[in-house]
């Protein structure tokens, strides 16, 4: 069952006590309405894409009530700063480097050494986002390759059961997704166009880089690119047995024969899977190195529900590595 909220002060307590106890609550912002889930917490991450039936786990937005806040999870220069003055609250995200005392888990990040931010201008995301206290992740709450929903009735039409909770704040004013700005490198970079234009952005803070604009629909970002999650070790997909000098990322009743094992469930539960897999890969990769191993094997996911997601990022785990990887792929050799 979804609950109807509104955001009266009890509808406000309700939908907070939900996020904070690891559930999924849909909320209008200015933009559409995102499908939110407190961003420390990996379990109840995994389940926005559970809920979306999203066959990838594409790096999420994470919500805060103000800059503040949003600033003691990444590291904000000058740029951010003066952005954030101007800007927030609004349809802007700013992808920073996470900080290193900052609580956003990786699956919401996909891993990257990036966090994406934005703070909301819609009176009930904020008055929520302070009762909840923490960073909420949140995508567009439709289900994936569907359209971004700008009422509650949208996200009911796609998501009535699914998710434990909508809190209807009326109709979004903007109706597009927020500008995504990457402020991660030396050149701000506009990874999506959207609710603040690259004009008003480049009045402020100087030019900005278009060269690869992305059409909302095309999840492609630099947490997209396989370089990005490859880890430093080989990884060995669908394996049945364990090879000598291999770590094991294991799923269900571990193979036998491995010096390191990381288990993605033991009792084979897909949402739990999702939560471990980048510690895991990320625990691997570095104990393994550490041990001398020389790479991963991975025992079979199935394709079901989100083990096409699991399975994705496994796959480009494996692939091939490109001869010349881009720099942020070796600052970050797993994520
Ligand atoms: O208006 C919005 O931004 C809405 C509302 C709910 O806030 N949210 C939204 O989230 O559109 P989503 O998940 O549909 O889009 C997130 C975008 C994607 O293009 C993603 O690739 C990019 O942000 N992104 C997130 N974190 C990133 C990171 N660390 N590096 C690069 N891109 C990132
Ligand atoms: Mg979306």
């Amino acid at each position: 069952m979804t609950e109807r909220l509104t955001p009266t002060d009890h509808g406000l307590a309700r939908a907070a006590q939900i996020l904070r106890t690891g559930g999924l609550v849909a909320f209008g912002t200015e933009t559409v309405y995102g499908l939110g889930a407190d961003a420390t917490d990996s379990l109840a991450v995994a389940r926005i894409f559970e809920a979306k039936g999203r066959p990838r786990f594409n790096p999420l937005i994470s919500h805060f009530p103000d800059a503040e806040a949003a600033f003691t999870q990444v590291t904000a220069d000058p740029r951010a700063q003066k952005l954030a003055e101007r800007f927030w609250p609004g349809p802007l995200t700013l992808v920073l480097p996470r900080s290193p005392r900052g609580e956003i888990c990786d699956l919401a990040t996909a891993g990257l050494p990036t966090a994406a931010v934005r703070v909301p201008a819609c009176e009930s995301a904020l008055a929520l986002l302070r009762a909840v206290g923490r960073p909420i992740a949140a995508p567009s709450a439709n289900p994936s390759g569907a359209v971004s929903p700008s009422t509650a009735a949208h996200v009911l039409n796609g998501l009535d059961g699914r998710i434990d909770a909508v809190l209807d704040s009326g109709p979004c004013p903007v109706g597009v997704e927020s500008t995504v700005l990457d402020l991660s490198g030396k050149k701000p970079r506009l990874l999506r166009p959207g609710g603040v234009t690259v004009e008003d952005i480049e009045a402020l803070i100087g030019p900005v880089e278009r060269s690869a604009p992305l059409a909302s629909a095309t999840p492609v970002a630099p947490g997209m690119l396989s370089s990005h999650y490859a880890p430093t070790l080989p990884v060995r997909l669908n394996a049945t047995s364990v090879e000598d000098g291999e770590a094991l990322l294991a799923f269900g009743a571990p193979l036998a024969g491995s010096p390191l094992v990381w288990n993605l469930s033991e009792r084979q539960a897909l949402d739990e899977a999702a939560a471990r897999l980048f510690a895991g890969l990320r625990h691997l990769d570095h104990e393994g190195a550490r041990l001398g191993l020389r790479g991963i094997a991975v025992q079979p996911i199935p394709q079901q529900g989100l083990g096409a997601a699991i399975r994705d990022r496994l796959t480009r785990a494996a692939a091939p590595r490109p001869v010349t990887s881009p720099p942020s792929a070796q600052e970050c050799p797993v994520a």
